[in-house]
């Protein structure tokens, strides 16, 4: 049989480089060589692409890496494959962007396509989708940072002009403490908890460094509860895992740095509370149009059986010890297999 001629991209230009350095390598060690002519590809912070031949370094968030040679021709030598697994997390990766590279080239890709990836990692419309949908999540204000100053962008998209102190005033429905978000980023990269005006506008401000596009979430109480889907038109879900944070909340370096934070997997939760979060997460998939697979995160909040979505991840961790793949593993499906349906799937239409 011949061998599929398989690219995998990590790397990246976004703030989760680092993290995808171990996603990636973690998949590249984990393909079934017998089956896949592997084609290991890394790009720069700079968004400059590289020839990777390490191929059996096991790395660590923060590793550098090295074995690299440039390609001078991109385009040519993507042309070459026969399916594309970007394990790119954030921007210029996720987002939909080399999603549509893979389009125009016309190569089968692991994971959510353009539409489905702009939305997700876009906050602000993932919460509007997400709304249609009828599923349960924060309270929310949606605010623009503009030239001279904000505006508040109301559910039927009309615009408002608004002073720092108007959105002070308005966020009094939310109840403090709120979480402010930059509508486009991850690794909780420029989000902060405020519990006073004085910090709200001081977040805001910080905030609009990432995106013009922010939001103001009510503070959700529960524990985070997070489930893999997997599939095209059908879809199945996981079982589900929970992430007890060592930080306030699940920053940055809660995520990555400190190993304090803690995964359950899978969590300990009423059985009727997990079907309802895998229902909502196939719901949710749905409802963006994904394909091949994502994380979908929630809140649960067990003494009022409240179940809460929070986010959906298109292009989740994908380290020996992620929840992705370990969401899979404790529901019958290894790493090695995982990575040969979500191949499968790339190649299908639906
Ligand atoms: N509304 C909220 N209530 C309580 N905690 C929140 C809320 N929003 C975010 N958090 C905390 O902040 C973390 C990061 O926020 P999230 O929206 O998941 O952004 P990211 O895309 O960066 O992961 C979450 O994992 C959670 O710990
Ligand atoms: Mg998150």
């Amino acid at each position: 049989m011949q061998k599929i001629k398989l690219g995998v991209i990590f790397g990246g230009m976004s703030t989760e480089h680092d993290v995808s350095i171990v996603s990636g390598t973690a998949v590249i060690s984990n393909l079934n060589k017998e089956k896949y002519e592997i084609y290991p590809i890394y790009i720069d912070q700079d968004g400059d692409w590289y020839v990777y031949t390490n191929t059996n370094k096991v790395y660590q968030v923060g590793d550098k890496i090295s074995n690299i040679t440039k390609i001078d021709d991109v385009i040519s030598y993507l042309k070459n494959l026969d399916v594309i697994f970007p394990v790119l997390h954030g921007l210029y990766g996720e987002d939909g962007t080399i999603q549509g590279l893979f389009e125009l080239l016309k190569i089968p890709y692991v994971g959510c396509h353009v539409l489905a990836s702009s939305v997700a990692m876009d906050k602000a419309y993932t919460k509007i989708i997400f709304e249609k949908a009828g599923l349960n999540q924060a309270k929310y204000l949606y605010i623009k940072a503009v030239n001279d100053g904000y505006v508040l962008v109301e559910k039927d998209f009309s615009e408002k002009k608004v002073s720092l102190d108007n959105i002070c005033e308005i966020a009094k429905a939310l109840k403090y403490p709120i979480f402010v978000k930059p509508s486009n980023s991850g690794s909780s990269v420029g989000i902060r908890k405020v519990n006073s005006d004085e910090e709200l506008k001081l977040a805001i401000e910080y905030a609009a460094k990432f995106d013009n596009k922010i939001l103001l979430e009510e503070q959700l109480v529960g524990r985070e509860i997070e489930c893999s889907v997997l599939g095209n038109n059908e879809v199945k879900a996981s079982c589900v895992g929970e992430i007890l944070p060592s930080d306030a909340f699940y920053s940055f370096d809660a995520k990555y740095k400190n190993a304090e934070s803690k995964t359950i997997i899978p969590a300990q939760i009423e059985p009727n509370l997990e079907k309802e979060v895998q229902k909502m997460a196939i719901k949710a998939f749905k409802a963006i149009d994904g394909k091949g697979f994502s994380r979908v995160d929630f809140f649960v909040d067990d003494k009022k059986d409240k179940i809460y979505i929070n986010e959906i991840n298109t292009i989740p961790g994908f380290t020996q010890i992620s929840m992705y793949p370990k969401l899979w593993e404790a529901s019958g499906i290894s790493y090695s297999e995982l990575l040969d349906e979500l191949i499968e799937l790339a190649q299908k239409q639906y």
